[in-house]
């Protein structure tokens, strides 16, 4: 494969996971795949921001080899500690035991509990500068973003940002750059990486992107350590993540069910007409035959979420349970919702959906609709209106 330069003597020296499906302990749907971004500084010090997953080492140190002897490199920035990143740490050490390893406090300490390697290790803050000869590295401390450990690196000759997990997707393409990939599957894979692992750290990120602004770093290149560099766009993916931290909002609607018998769907495809009817856009998924992460998703930018549910054991359905404890998690604001379901002699899941949702910090917007058995044709217009109801008040 022809060597990738992704700025001058920068090369992308990661690796390309096609075929993984899951991601975090299967929380995650990788449909497109992964890469695991590691990139080479060439200057009169050499340095590796970044490594790739563990079983991608050979990958990625054959791809440093075909440029230097891996012997060479002085410095390997460890932006995060996660094994994704740090896996071929102890491979490419090998090659070069007396390379210097840089990261913050947090990552060292992370990066030994790992690996439990004796390895040279320098500790960097905010603001600190690694010379190279024509290049200068500074480095940005990103607690939280997504691991305590997390750290961003700039090259300022460059304008070029690397984040780590920051601004990235799953997605595996034989192409390197923004300007080269299906745009709708890109943004598609950015929205799912952002609600998926960086929501909860919506107030962080807003802060960090605050502090890099007053930090005056101009940026014209993000090479993040998954998936393709945002070399034509770096603004597009900076003003998205503005957007999704800031919990902005489309006029959308994401219903989430899970049924038993038949009856509260039959409630959701009439609350779906009702939606319809007024306008907005809709998303629908019976949580038993969903992908979470892709619902998650949809859920990033909507700005009412309907929930149903049968009543079993006086509760709502398990799967249903499962999914509002991940939602619950993910700490969405200015979110509002409604909740419906059916039963046959003791209701109790609009209830308990109720409750969860507001332990989560979102707002009803009208009260619960609960049916006995089937609903009938009188019930059925009560659901319709129910939709209606709900779109026109997120107007
Ligand atoms: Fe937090 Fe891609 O690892």
């Amino acid at each position: 494969m022809a060597k990738a330069e992704v700025k001058k003597d920068i090369f992308w020296v990661g690796a390309i996971d096609w075929n993984v499906r899951t991601f975090h302990g299967h929380t995650y749907t990788t449909k497109r795949g992964t890469t695991y971004n590691a990139y080479l500084i060439l200057d009169d010090k050499i340095v590796l921001v970044d490594t790739v997953y563990g079983p991608f080492s050979h990958e990625m140190i054959e791809r440093i080899a075909e440029i230097i002897p891996p012997q060479k490199i002085d410095y390997i920035i460890a932006n995060h500690v996660e094994a994704d990143h740090s896996g071929a740490l102890p491979e490419i050490l090998k090659l070069c035991p007396k390379a210097k390893i840089i990261g913050t406090a947090k990552c060292k300490e992370g990066l030994y509990k790992n690996y439990y390697g004796n390895w040279d290790f320098q500790i960097v803050k905010t603001g600190d500068e690694l010379k190279l000869g024509k290049k200068t590295l500074t480095f940005v401390e990103a607690p939280m973003i997504h691991w305590p450990d997390s750290m961003f690196t700039y090259c300022k000759e460059e304008k070029l940002l690397m984040p780590n997990d920051a601004f990235g997707q799953h997605y595996a393409t034989s192409e390197r750059f923004d300007d080269e990939v299906d745009q709708a599957a890109l943004m598609d894979e950015a929205t799912k990486y952002y609600g998926n692992i960086l929501w909860p750290l919506s107030p962080l990120i807003l802060r960090k992107i605050a502090e890099v602004q007053k930090m005056d770093i101009p940026i014209n290149m993000i090479a993040p350590s998954h998936g393709i560099i945002w070399r034509r766009t770096p603004g597009k993916i900076i003003s998205a993540y503005v957007s999704w931290a800031k919990n902005e909002t489309k006029l959308k609607i994401v219903i989430i069910y899970e049924t038993m018998w038949g009856a509260t769907e039959k409630m959701a495809r009439k609350i779906i007409d009702g939606i319809i009817d007024s306008g907005v856009s809709v998303k629908v998924f019976d949580v038993n035959q969903s992908d979470r992460s892709e619902v998650i998703k949809e859920m990033l930018d909507a700005r009412g979420y309907i929930i149903g549910s049968s009543t079993h054991d006086n509760d709502m359905l398990p799967t249903i349970a499962g999914f509002l404890e991940f939602i619950k998690g993910l700490k969405p604001q200015n979110r509002v919702a409604a909740v419906f379901g059916s039963y046959g002699w003791a209701g109790g899941a609009v209830k308990s959906i109720e409750n969860i949702l507001q332990d989560t910090g979102i707002t009803l917007a009208q009260p619960g609709l609960s049916v006995k058995y089937v609903p009938d044709e009188n019930e059925l217009k009560s659901c319709y209106e129910f939709g209606r109801n709900f779109a026109d008040k997120i107007k």
